[in-house]
């Protein structure tokens, strides 16, 4: 699995977050090298940032960070007809954008390392309730063809366990962003734990057709 570095403004438009949001208390879970926390935190916002690679290490994140941008680049430019560049503009913005926002991670990363916890779903170690909003991107759904009807149904249970609503994107498999094949039955047994799942479109497109969120609230 990739340690990406999707930058703070990206986070803002996936999960439609706006300055009504810098006063709620927000955990990032599956944060990779993103750029997010970095900003959010410098406008005023508080965020937890969670991911089992931070167990490894900066040095270590960096060079992963760096190889996975090549590559993400190098998808882009492989398979040109799954992309569309109304968001970044042009594939040299978007490179520009994911290298300043993992510098940014590194720099926050070590001036504020009490915002970076190494833990991995299904499992985080949170009480019950203590964030107002969780999000994630690019985990959930996307690795959809290796994590399981069963992983996702725990770790969603488990987001919603330790924040009031949460924000997922997106809803689609990686690659040819094929439908989530257990989608239903997913959402069937959200329906039957008492949470209320539904997609929202956001302003943000980079994988062709691909703009919406799963928000999921208690009933
Ligand atoms: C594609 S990256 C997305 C990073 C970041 N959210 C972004 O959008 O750029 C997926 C991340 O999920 C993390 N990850 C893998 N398994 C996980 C788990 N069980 N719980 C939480 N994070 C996990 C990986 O370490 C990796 O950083």
């Amino acid at each position: 699995m990739l340690v990406t570095s999707r930058a703070h403004d990206e986070y803002v438009a996936m999960f439609d977050l706006g300055d009504r949001d810098l006063g709620r208390s927000i955990v990032d879970v599956a944060a990779g090298s993103s750029g997010f926390a970095a900003r959010w935190s410098r406008r005023g916002g508080h965020v937890v940032s969670v991911d089992p690679a931070y167990a490894v290490g900066g040095t270590r994140i960096a060079e992963l960070g760096r190889v996975d941008l090549e590559r993400g680049s190098a998808i882009a430019a492989e398979f040109p007809d799954r992309f569309v560049w109304d968001w970044f503009g042009d594939p040299q913005r978007r490179q520009a954008m994911r290298s300043r926002a993992l510098a940014e991670f590194l720099t926050d990363l070590v001036s504020r390392p009490g915002g970076y916890l190494a833990a991995a779903l299904p499992a985080l170690p949170f009480r019950d309730g203590a964030f107002d909003l969780a999000i994630s991107s690019h985990l959930l759904f996307t690795w959809a063809d290796q994590l399981g009807l069963d992983w996702h149904h725990a770790a969603v249970r488990e987001l919603a366990r330790v924040a009031r609503e949460v924000r997922l994107f997106p809803t689609v498999l990686q690659g040819a962003g094929d439908p989530v094949p257990f989608w239903a039955e997913l959402m069937a047994r959200l329906d039957a734990d008492g949470l209320r799942c539904h997609r929202q479109r956001v302003p943000y497109e980079f994988q062709k057709g691909v703009d919406e969120m799963l928000v999921v609230l208690p009933r």
